[in-house]
């Protein structure tokens, strides 16, 4: 199987090399990336996207531009790294992994007490490519727990957006337990809902679908409920970006009301997401940030005017699933299982986890 890449180095290491993914999938374009202003341009722009990407680009993001600085005096050098990485947090609101890398790149620097600038960015450039090979292994990791929720034989598998490959470091969060199933010779197909208004369900994962071989069909997004009154679909899988403390998951607009209908229909619904998605800080999904995006995405997205030129178009770029229409949170370190609250809080160490005989369940 081949996976598209849409996060690396170049191969000079000097600057970071993305996939344009709003180009897709008409061209497959490259971008190099040199300053965290152009990184911060390719987030807000949806060149890269998917919350496990942005919190790895916008990490390399400071490493590269920190590499601009280190003739500068300490105070100076350190002050440009922290600007950066202001500048790139503000470029998305809800996927909390962008928050995560970027923190854990601050707090590399601030350890790096005594180094001189050189050194502060060769170990910046050292965590994001932490960031970068540890999201490789999460996707691996939910993907072998996510096996455990598909049924056995033929299965067919409704997902929401792109939580795919070109979603994150790695072979995805949704869609690595398909990867993994077809890999294992088992037949699995993908309905994928296009994703008003920007498409990354049928521009982004019937492209990286089917070029590793996995049958994909695109449907609008207003066939979701008749594909599951069909039982044309065994289960939903969608990913998140961002878990509250509760168990609410935000994730792309439109799986709130894939959840709904899903529960009407008796299909079970997984989200399937690294552990870094979860923010124990944000008590209930109504506490998460919901990005608003520009009119213009609705009114005119691809080009052609779609809706008067001038009405008023409300834009939310997620919505919010309460916990309890989630049947499963599949994470790299295990599956979830309702109430989210206790499960969460022991999969993030918060209380000290019982004696375990085996591993979790994933379902
Ligand atoms: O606006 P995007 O394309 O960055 O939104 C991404 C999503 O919502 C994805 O569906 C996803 O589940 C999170 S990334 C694995």
């Amino acid at each position: 199987m081949t996976f598209p890449v849409a996060v690396r180095w170049s191969e000079d290491g000097a600057a970071v090399d993305l996939l344009d993914q709003t180009r897709l999938p008409e061209a497959e374009v490259r971008l190099r990336i040199e300053t965290a202003d152009a990184m911060a341009e390719a987030i807000r722009t949806l060149r890269v996207r998917g919350a496990p990407a942005i919190g790895i680009a916008a990490a390399m993001g400071v490493a590269v531009e920190s590499a601009r600085h280190v003739a500068l005096p300490d105070a100076e050098f350190r002050a440009r790294v922290r600007s950066a990485i202001e500048r790139l947090a503000a470029t998305r609101p809800t996927a909390v992994n962008l928050a995560w890398a970027l923190e854990r790149m601050r707090r590399r620097m601030d350890r790096a007490v005594g180094q001189t600038p050189q050194e502060v960015s060769w170990a910046l450039f050292d965590e994001a490519n932490a960031i970068l090979v540890e999201d490789r292994g999460m996707c691996r990791r939910i993907g072998e727990w996510g096996l455990q929720v598909l049924p056995d034989g033929d299965v067919s598998v409704l997902t929401h957006c792109n939580a795919g490959a070109l979603a994150t470091g790695g072979i995805g969060t949704a869609l690595a337990p398909v990867y993994l199933a077809h890999a294992l010779g088992r037949r699995v197909r993908v309905y994928v809902g296009e994703t008003r208004p920007l498409l990354q369900g049928s521009r982004i994962t019937a492209w990286e679908l089917g070029r590793a071989g996995i049958p994909v069909t695109v449907v609008a997004d207003v066939v979701a409920a008749t594909l599951m009154k069909q039982r044309r679909v065994d289960l939903v899988i969608t990913g998140a970006d961002r878990i509250a403390a509760n168990g609410d998951v935000a994730n792309k607009i439109g799986t709130y009301g894939l959840a709904v209908l899903a529960r009407h229909h008796g299909i079970p619904f997984y989200v399937a997401a690294p552990v870094s998605t979860i923010d124990p800080d944000t008590e209930t999904g109504d506490r998460i940030p919901i990005e608003e995006r520009d009119g213009d995405e609705v009114r005119r997205g691809f080009g052609r005017l779609t809706a008067p030129e001038n009405v008023p178009v409300y834009a939310p770029a997620f919505d919010v699933t309460p916990a309890d229409l989630i049947d499963g949170i599949v994470t790299d370190q295990g599956g979830l299982s309702p109430p989210y609250g206790a499960a969460i809080r022991k999969a993030l160490g918060l209380v000290p986890a019982p004696a375990r005989a085996g591993g979790r369940s994933a379902t």
